[in-house]
């Protein structure tokens, strides 16, 4: 018998329609938050889905690795393929590999990645859970992009005390849009390991 967890696991895995229209019109349009400072001003050469290892390094990143999953929708719960998804946070330090921020400290963290949705709307990253440096609750910065629609906005750890105090999350006025921003990043259920997995459902308006 399959356990409620893990079949709710699999329909986040499989993105079955019916789910994601509900799903989609439940959590509403995804609010905006700004892109911060910390955008690349350079990419990095390994700008790839896999943020815990650099082409060329022997080692792998600091921190909980966490599969980072989600489908990209529309308010009407259609999904947008072949949206492009880009994600940047800081390493297990809490550096950003930006010049502004000293450039970054772990040099196996990838700082930034990108990825582009397959027919579905579907992503994946490879990255780490994201913790908090001075002023933020931790966080991940995400942007979709496509031909006419673009969105930027923050991820956030379910449970986490500093939410609280963070002041961009809590700019957000509309409790419904606040929480859809704040997902939970639990050990994988299926799969035996140390890695942690988290979804994300971007709805663009
Ligand atoms: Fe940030």
């Amino acid at each position: 018998m399959i356990s409620v967890k893990k079949r709710h696991f699999l329909y986040q895995l499989g993105g079955l329609t019916f789910y994601s229209i509900a799903n989609a019109a439940r959590a509403g349009i995804t609010p905006p938050q700004s892109l911060g400072p910390f955008y690349p001003s350079r990419f990095p050469l390994d700008s790839d889905s896999d943020l815990t290892f650099i082409e060329g390094e022997k080692g792998s990143a600091a921190g909980q690795i966490t599969n980072l999953y989600g489908q990209v929708f529309y308010i009407d719960g259609s999904p947008v393929s072949g949206a492009k998804i880009e994600i940047w946070q800081c390493d297990a330090y809490g550096a950003y590999h930006h010049p502004r921020d000293g450039g970054g400290i772990d040099p196996n963290f990838q700082g930034y990645g990108k990825t582009i949705a397959d027919d579905e709307g579907r992503y994946r990253f490879k990255t780490i859970k994201p913790v908090a440096y001075p002023g933020r609750a931790p966080h991940i910065h995400l942007r979709v992009l496509t031909s006419s629609k673009e969105l930027t906005t923050q991820i956030y750890v379910q449970g986490n005390p500093e939410n609280q105090n963070d002041f961009l999350l809590n700019s957000i006025a509309d409790k419904r849009a606040r929480r859809s921003l704040v997902i939970s990043f639990e050990k994988d259920p299926i799969e035996d390991s140390n890695e942690l997995v988290a979804f994300f459902n971007p709805v663009l308006g």
